[in-house]
């Protein structure tokens, strides 16, 4: 190749002199004009006869010709290009502006033998021409360097032009590959046709859309959030005949956005929780401390109707009244004792709920407790009661006062629950740490819908209930440490299961 190239130097240089399409002088080391291309024959309006004559300071206006010699003198002594904008003859006088770059040819020893110029024509056209060169460029430059996706689109909404970023988006390697397609080539029919809509609107109206926030799905079905801007593009004559659109990636701010927005609804719903907790501990600090006023003054009088009954029970036997009559009184007498009985109940529930205490631990054998609540029920005939406790069972540190309370409440619920009869499990283990202990029956069972409120101060759904007794009991588990859990099966039975830790419970 090297050596072609060198045998044809010559012939190179006769079609650079005549294809090159700049001017390009040769001059010789004193400033003779030597050779020239064709091109700058052009420019100068001469032919090369009348060119090749001259000095090239004869071409160069006279108030710029020192300045030349001064250019040239600094070219030779430093060996650097030099440039300069000259105002420079052609025919008949006329001048024009040109940008002339000044070079040095050197031969094999170093030497310098030539100057080599080259002018280009800066007068005031050519000018705005390269201002308006310069400016696609610039549109260019900046197209291919924001992170934003830039597009232009046809009056059909086909791309025209796209810069790198939105064929990234897009999934292309070459913009150009964009060129002559629509979205519907790369998004869901959904997106694009959204888009296409939008688009078509703007070129109908020539009102443009700013900042629109789409959501943007591929034909993957990858989803983007974007903010949108399309402005319409018009001809000299004002006809919109197209669109640019400019879309930023808001993707994460969006996820952010939706995390933040999931969050405040959770932090919502739960100051909504606990308001409705705080207003309900509230509530039934109200109603305890009302409780507690009214069963601190009716104890005493229900104790003295009850001694009461008593004294008339015992001067009943003694009056002198037919014994028939003496029955019908004491019928009376004893229904008497009985709803009082029940008031009596229904106080010491409330004043066990009202009550603000801290359980006393003792050290307690279970088998015997469950005994002794156990023979404060006269159980029904049908009933069956069995009591089961694991071997080894440890005595246990609790409040008896309060187990009693738990027992003996689930025990009557169990026996409410079977009113044809059935049969009632009592059992106590130890397992994974807990002490576990459960009051099961065969009983009518708990709808789905009481399950959630079994446990509510004042749900009952007897005739003669408080709706206390489950309140009472988680209330005392809980101030143990531990839990209450309940399972049932309406028309099956019921299983209530207390869970404590055995740390704190259990001596040792
Ligand atoms: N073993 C059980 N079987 C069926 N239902 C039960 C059982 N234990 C409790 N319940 C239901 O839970 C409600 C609340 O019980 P509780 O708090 O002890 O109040 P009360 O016994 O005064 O109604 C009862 O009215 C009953 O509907
Ligand atoms: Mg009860």
């Amino acid at each position: 190749m090297a050596l072609n190239l060198q045998e044809n130097t010559k012939e190179l240089f006769t079609t650079l002199l005549k294809f090159a399409p700049t001017a390009i002088i040769f001059l010789d080391m004193r400033g003779n004009i030597i050779e020239c291309t064709e091109h700058t024959l052009k420019l100068f309006e001469l032919s090369k006869e009348e060119l090749v004559r001259k000095n090239f300071l004869e071409i160069v206006h006279e108030d710029e010709r020192d300045k030349v010699l001064v250019g040239l003198e600094q070219l030779i002594a430093q060996d650097r290009p030099i440039s300069a904008q000259l105002t420079l003859y052609k025919r008949n006088g006329r001048t024009f502006k040109a940008e002339v770059y000044a070079n040095l040819a050197r031969d094999e020893h170093g030497k310098p033998f030539q100057i080599i110029l080259t002018a280009s024509d800066v007068t005031e056209h050519k000018i705005i021409g390269q201002e308006l060169y310069n400016a696609r460029e610039l549109l260019n430059i900046l197209m291919e360097a924001v992170p934003d996706a830039i597009y232009f689109k046809d009056s059909s909404s086909r791309f025209t032009k796209v810069n790198r970023a939105h064929a990234e988006r897009m999934g292309l390697k070459n913009p150009e590959e964009a060129v002559g397609k629509t979205d519907f080539d790369f998004y869901s029919e959904e997106f694009a046709r959204q888009a296409y809509e939008d688009e078509q609107e703007i070129i109908r109206t020539g009102k443009p859309l700013i900042n629109k926030v789409e959501k943007v799905i591929g034909k993957d079905g990858l989803i983007h959030w974007v903010t949108a801007t399309k402005i319409p593009i018009r001809d000299k004559n004002g006809k919109v005949i197209g669109i640019v659109g400019i879309s930023r990636d808001i993707t994460e701010l969006k996820l952010i956005e939706e995390k933040l927005k999931r969050y405040s609804e959770q932090l919502e719903k739960m100051v909504e929780e606990k308001t409705r907790a705080l207003l309900e501990a509230e509530r039934l600090a109200a109603i305890g401390e009302v409780v507690s006023m009214i069963v601190h003054d009716l104890r005493s009088p229900l104790q003295v109707i009850l001694y009461k009954t008593f004294l008339l029970k015992e001067k009943l036997k003694q009056l002198p009244i037919p014994s028939y009559e003496k029955d019908s009184f004491k019928e009376t007498l004893d229904s008497i004792n009985e709803q009082v009985e029940y008031m009596n109940k229904m106080v010491s529930d409330f004043k066990d709920y009202a009550r603000n205490i801290k359980p006393e631990y003792l050290e307690i054998d279970l088998k015997k407790l469950i005994e002794e609540v156990l023979a404060t029920f006269i159980l029904p005939e049908n009933v069956k009661v069995r009591v089961s406790i694991q071997e080894g069972f440890p005595k246990l540190l609790i409040d008896p006062m309060m187990m009693r309370r738990v027992l003996s409440n689930l025990i009557s619920n169990a026996i409410d629950a079977l009113p044809h009869g059935g049969n009632i499990f009592l059992d106590a283990k130890i397992e994974n740490e807990q002490i576990v202990i459960s009051v099961e029956d065969t009983g009518i069972g708990i709808s789905e819908e009481n399950l959630e409120k079994l446990f509510k101060p004042f749900f009952t759904t007897k005739d003669k209930g408080t709706g206390l007794g489950l309140a009472i009991c988680k209330r005392f588990i809980e101030l143990h440490g531990g839990h209450i859990f309940v399972d049932s099966k309406p028309g099956t039975g019921t299983k209530f299961t207390i869970k404590l830790p055995v740390e704190g419970h259990v001596k040792g």
